[in-house]
């Protein structure tokens, strides 16, 4: 059972996607349209369309699009249903309950009430007399209690069923206790708890939900296996799509945000002061993270672990946040120590200046090519001077080139007039590759329509015209009829668009004035934004009715076409009857 119809339109109604996208995205007007850079894939110049006519999106640089409520739905990771709770809520709609199946957001409910039963379980075993193992060994690491009690920290005793048993006396389900990854199901059948004897440190959502948790081993217990157990993605929970301490970071973030390793080290830091401090949960720092950062502040400091990892970890993360428009800056901890190490043993003022020591990404590229060369000898000089060009000439600052410019000139008594050149030549070269897949993504953009229309390649003339046919529908209702009476939806060359012809079709059939929000419960992400684009292609503006026609014909000849090449296999009546069709064709075009 799907939300009624007339509330959907209600909400829509009452949330304009101007108003519901200008939180995230800075928005131009552009003619009638706004435009601003797309918050779902990298890049610098804006592509990412805001239709208010129809209340539509589409971003032409990686294909998404769709209505507010997809919208919604991405930006804030929810599913479809919870989107539209999301904004009915915000604008004073109450969905009736029987309105529709929601037994997925149910479950989703339940993981939730798991999940802060279970943190109130490890909290409340921490706290008690029987968690002193655990209490003493956080105060061992420097937590004092209001930082413990701030993070909702907890810990999980030395036994395989108490979680279960606990949350069994609260009446949740096993299947839900196994959904919420709270639990795990041995190969003999049976269920345990999957943390014990570590502390527990609960990962909460910008929205203040306890999604998930991380536990890390006592030092002394040799049977504990991995130092951290984290849960595995879940339906309320993708670790590729949440940070550590994002919570609290959220409301302090306004110059930058510091980027840690590890649980420890946001806790620590934010203790001392810096609450602007989150982590990447466990994984390397993905897409989404950096998305998430950059709609919060416009710097991010890389504060990873002094190791070879570590190091590696900031470049992987700098090739990341190369397009999400931040202002990359890297620290590297002195003496090989974490975060957390270094100032419990130094102090926050210690560690203030080393924040403010913070190199430009630049800088510290230039620092760490020149590990393993010596500089000293000429070869080794012309190796690093030429990995150095290489290194300044990915900034498209043109001061900012200049100025390292000058100091390499400087600092290896090489003439900078040499120096530049090489900078420049190898710009020259990388603008070329740029443009090259520039071009390429316009022609298969990210989210490629072959995606959704795996035909694409195989009709390309067929498709064009059917998706003509569709847009100018989505806009002429009016000419309906006249349209269905020569082309029926078997008619369509393309699976997918006869599918979508037909959706089309039953729309204004049934007397509806064809709208997005009408079609969003049939088709996937992927397949809306591409609709979107159908709904806002100027192909069908003027002259709609020749267009429309002229497509139609397309097809139709398309269809009779097909048949010909057949035609090796057909029977002789089949044959009369193709000939037939094609005649019939050309008197009706
Ligand atoms: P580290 O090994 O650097 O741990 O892992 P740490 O943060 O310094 O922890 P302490 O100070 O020893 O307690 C960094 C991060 O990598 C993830 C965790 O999120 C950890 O905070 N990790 C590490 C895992 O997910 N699993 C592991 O087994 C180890
Ligand atoms: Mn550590």
């Amino acid at each position: 059972m799907a939300i009624p119809e007339e509330i959907i339109n209600e909400i829509k109604y009452k949330n304009d996607i101007e108003t519901a996208v200008s939180p995230y995205v800075s928005l131009k007007r552009r003619g009638k349209n706004l435009v601003g850079l797309c918050p779902f894939h990298g890049e610098k110049t804006p592509s990412f369309t805001i239709y208010p006519e129809n209340g539509s999106f589409y971003c032409f640089g990686c294909g998404v699009g769709g209505d507010v409520f997809t919208f919604t739905k991405l930006i804030e990771s929810l599913d479809y249903i919870e989107a539209v709770k999301l904004l009915a809520e915000r604008s004073g709609i109450s969905i009736p309950e029987s309105g529709y199946d929601d037994s997925y957001s149910k479950l989703k409910d339940n993981i939730y009430e798991i999940n802060r039963e279970t943190a109130k379980f490890f909290h409340e075993y921490l706290m008690s007399p029987d968690g002193k193992w655990a209490l003493d060994y956080l105060k061992g690491r420097g937590l004092s209690l209001s930082t413990i009690k701030h993070f909702g920290l907890g810990a999980a005793p030395n036994s395989w069923d108490s979680l279960i048993n606990h949350l069994k006396s609260k009446g949740f389900s096993i299947s839900d206790m196994l959904a919420a990854n709270v639990i795990g199901k041995s190969q003999r059948g049976t269920y345990y708890d999957r943390f014990r004897n570590r502390v527990m440190f609960p990962i909460i959502n910008i929205r203040g939900k306890v999604i998930a948790f991380s536990g890390r081993a006592m030092p002394d217990d040799d049977k504990a296996g991995a130092k951290y157990v984290n849960t595995a993605d879940t339906p309320v929970y993708k670790k590729s799509e949440n940070l550590f301490g994002m919570n609290f970071a959220k409301n302090s973030c306004d110059e930058r945000i510091i980027l840690v390793e590890g649980n420890m080290d946001v806790i620590s830091l934010h203790q001392a002061g810096f609450t602007n401090t989150v982590a990447a949960l466990g994984t390397s720092f993905t897409n989404e993270q950096a998305n998430i950062i950059s709609r919060y502040t416009k710097e991010i400091v890389l504060m990873l672990d002094a190791d070879a990892a570590g190091q590696k970890a900031v470049k992987r993360a700098g090739e990341i946040l190369k397009n999400t428009g931040l202002e990359v800056r890297v620290v590297v901890v002195p003496d090989g120590k974490d975060p957390d190490e270094y100032i419990k043993k130094n102090g926050k003022e210690r560690f203030d200046a080393l924040l403010n020591g913070a190199v430009s990404e630049i800088e510290y590229k230039l620092l760490t090519a020149v590990s393993g060369i010596d500089t000293d000898s000429d070869d080794g000089k012309v190796q690093y001077l030429s990995r150095a060009a290489q290194i300044i000439a990915e900034s498209n600052d043109i001061i900012t080139r200049d100025l390292y410019i000058g100091k390499m000139s400087e600092k290896y008594g090489i003439s900078r007039t040499a120096f530049n050149a090489k900078v420049e030549e190898i710009r020259k070269k990388k603008a070329k590759a740029n443009r090259k897949k520039e071009i390429n993504n316009i022609i298969h953009p990210k989210f490629d329509n072959s995606d959704v229309n795996p035909e694409r390649r195989k009709y390309p003339s067929a498709v064009v015209a059917e998706e003509t046919v569709i847009s100018v529908l989505l806009s002429h209702p009016d000419f309906f009829e006249q349209t269905y009476e020569k082309l029926k939806p078997e008619d369509m060359i393309t699976a997918f668009n006869s599918r979508i012809y037909s959706l089309v079709c039953n729309c204004i059939n049934e007397g509806n004035n064809p709208e997005l929000s009408y079609f969003g419960e049939s088709l996937n992400t992927a397949e809306f934004s591409f609709l979107t684009s159908l709904f806002n292609s100027e192909s069908g503006r003027k002259n709609s009715l020749t267009v429309l026609n002229d497509s139609i014909k397309v097809i139709l000849d398309e269809k009779t076409r097909i048949k010909m090449l057949d035609s090796a296999n057909l029977s002789n009546d089949d044959w009369a009857k193709c000939m037939n069709d094609l005649i019939e064709n050309k008197k009706r075009g």
